[in-house]
């Protein structure tokens, strides 16, 4: 997946609006943008608007995750006994600080996919993991933790918080050290781990060319797709993550080189540059990334 909107779990008129802006997955939030009273009402809001989505369905049509609260609040299982039997594709768990923290989150699923009659493991989840210092400290914990967990991304506006930093960008608008670290942790963290890379939100969400800039390093750096906050980025982003034509026509070139050479295909040459296992391994992705950018 590519695009993946925020969505204020406790506003209906912005539910509505998510669906037809072409994000990949929605992310219909119950924690930081819904406040403490309005809570109950974001949830029962939730879990009618994906039952209703799932009743009427439609083919190609957005995922849908519940970021819940965080595991500290005490108010995280109350999220999943009102969201888990609405189907949701998967839970985000945000302040995730250790893999053991998605074992717990996991665990506290398996009992609800029971009460509701759904097949232990059939939710999944996805994890925001450098959103404390601690939590940026462990990004290498994840590996093998659980089935469910089918992304990593990181946050830069609650490290600033935790930290207590002035800001955390320079005056060319680039990310400082300590969040810098943070993203690279993530890729690492993940690619460890077998699973995606979701590069952060960009908060300037009228600045179109610093979104574009913020989405080709991303690409350019591994991560599979990128957060939104705003209907309008969602294009955007889905037109950075999809691989280009050329891209593909030259993924398609090496796959069909290695074939020709047989079984005992070491290193070979394409256009004057040496091409080995790795460069096979990255055309199967660009490959599997396109088949997939329809938003499956
Ligand atoms: N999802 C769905 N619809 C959205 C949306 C979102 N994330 N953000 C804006 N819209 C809708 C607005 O409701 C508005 O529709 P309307 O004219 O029919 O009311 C339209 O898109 C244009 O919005 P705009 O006026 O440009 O922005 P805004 O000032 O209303 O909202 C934000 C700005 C930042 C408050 C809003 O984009 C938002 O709520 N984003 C998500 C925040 C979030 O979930 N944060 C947690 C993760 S960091
Ligand atoms: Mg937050």
């Amino acid at each position: 997946m590519r695009s993946y909107l925020f969505v204020p779990g406790d506003s209906e008129r912005k539910l509505s609006k998510s669906l037809s802006c072409g994000a990949d997955c929605l992310l219909i939030d119950l924690e930081d943008s819904v406040s403490l009273a309005q809570k109950d009402a974001a949830r029962a809001l939730t879990s009618d608007f994906i039952t209703q989505q799932r009743m009427n369905h439609q083919p190609g049509g957005p995922k849908f995750v519940v970021r819940v609260n965080a595991l500290t609040t005490g108010l995280t299982d109350d999220d999943l006994s009102a969201v888990i039997s609405a189907r949701p594709d998967g839970i985000l768990l945000p302040k995730s600080e250790h893999g053991s923290d998605v074992q717990q989150l996991s665990a506290l699923m398996a009992v609800h996919e029971a009460e509701a009659d759904i097949a232990e493991g059939s939710t999944q989840i996805h994890a925001i993991i450098t959103e404390t210092a601690r939590g940026t400290l462990n990004a290498a914990t994840y590996a093998g933790v659980s089935d469910r967990l089918k992304t990593m991304s990181w946050g830069g506006e609650d490290l600033s918080a935790d930290i207590g930093v002035e800001t955390n960008r320079d005056e060319a608008g680039q990310y400082t050290d300590v969040f810098r670290y943070a993203r690279t942790v993530t890729l690492l963290g993940a690619a460890a781990a077998g699973v995606e890379a979701v590069d952060t939100v960009y908060v300037d969400f009228r600045n179109t060319q610093g979104l574009q800039r913020e989405c080709r390093e991303a690409v350019r750096d591994g991560f599979s797709g990128k957060m939104a906050i705003h209907p309008a980025q969602v294009a955007i982003i889905n037109t950075a993550f999809t691989p280009s034509v050329e891209a593909i026509d030259r993924a398609n070139r090496i796959v069909e080189l290695f074939a020709a050479a047989g079984d005992n295909a070491g290193v070979l040459s394409l256009d004057g540059q040496m091409i080995d296992q790795p460069h096979l391994k990255q055309a199967h992705r660009i490959l599997s990334r396109a088949g997939k950018s329809d938003g499956g």
